[in-house]
């Protein structure tokens, strides 16, 4: 598989899932990567974030077609959903562009699966599967190549499965700019001879961690980062003033993006639309 060098904002993306995958795991026991899906009984609360998160793995799963055997997991994060489909006794395999979470799959699923670590973008193999699976990794992935991949990976009447964020029909700001764009996505399928099975709208069900996330960033991630600036001003006074001064570009970048309000579950519910979509191979 010919590997293509990561862009810029590729490598920050997989650091940042990097990054969540370690922390979420020590400090919140998450086993997974996507927002979760919020029951009405379970009280939005950080400490329940796993339990959103088992609840929307559950929800994915009961969504797979009868008839189904095998699975192509693409953008299979830590592999904790591809282990629950082996456990179901389907056929996984797992696309990863991420070598830290490839081995991290690779640990967890051992021989039981064929990991391909690539971008799905530069998959090349001869299998076919069932169903092409994209649990929250369809926004990563060049929509064209995405929809061009599935076609050809898919077995003749074979499933594209999808549970992520897209973008609705408004003028975005900055933090909720990224993502397909919902309306060229439903056009660009049809052209891609794909045929909507079903469609479900669970942007309310996961908005609520946006929030969650948005408290953790303002109430930790943010004093801890004006304490490490602090600490360079005064230890490094002149080092410092030279790098504040040579990314302030991408200092501003992150601090509007993530620092600066604009990341709520009411701002995502405007902009964005959480969708499942099923639809099959039609030749
Ligand atoms: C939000 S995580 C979701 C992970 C996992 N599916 C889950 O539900 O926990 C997004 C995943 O997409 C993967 N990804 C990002 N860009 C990709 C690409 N171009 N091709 C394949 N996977 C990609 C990341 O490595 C990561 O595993």
């Amino acid at each position: 598989m010919s590997k293509v060098k990561k862009s810029q904002k590729d490598l920050s993306r997989e650091v940042g899932l990097e990054i969540g995958s370690i922390c979420g795991k020590y400090f919140l026991k998450l086993e997974h990567l996507h927002y979760g899906y919020w029951t009405s009984d379970l009280e939005v609360d950080i400490t329940n974030l796993h339990i959103a998160q088992e609840n929307y793995v559950k929800f994915l799963i009961s969504h797979i077609p009868d008839g189904v055997k095998t699975i192509l997991d693409v953008g299979c994060g830590t592999g904790e959903v591809a282990r629950e489909l082996l456990n179901m006794g389907y056929q996984v395999d797992c696309v990863s562009p991420s070598s830290f979470l490839a081995g991290k799959t690779r640990e967890l699923l051992g021989e039981r699966s064929n990991i391909f670590e690539c971008r799905y973008e530069e998959l090349d193999t001869e299998k076919r599967y069932d169903v092409v699976l994209f649990c929250e990794s369809f926004q990563y992935i060049k929509l064209e190549r995405a929809l061009e991949n599935t076609a050809r990976f898919l077995n003749a009447d074979g499933y594209m499965l999808i549970c992520d964020a897209f973008r609705k029909d408004v003028e975005a700001k900055g933090s909720q700019r990224g993502g397909h764009k919902l309306s060229k996505f439903c056009d660009l399928a049809r052209e891609y001879h794909f045929e909507l099975v079903e469609d479900l709208d669970i942007t309310e069900q996961t908005a609520p961690t946006v929030d969650i996330l948005d408290d953790a960033v303002k109430k930790v991630g943010k004093p801890v980062l004006q304490s490490g600036l602090r600490f360079l001003r005064e230890r490094y006074p002149i080092a410092s003033k030279f790098l504040i001064w040579k990314y302030q570009k991408q200092l501003k970048k992150v601090r509007e993006k993530y620092l600066d309000g604009g990341r709520t579950a009411a701002d995502f519910k405007k902009y964005k639309s959480y969708r499942l979509f099923l639809y099959r191979k039609i030749l």
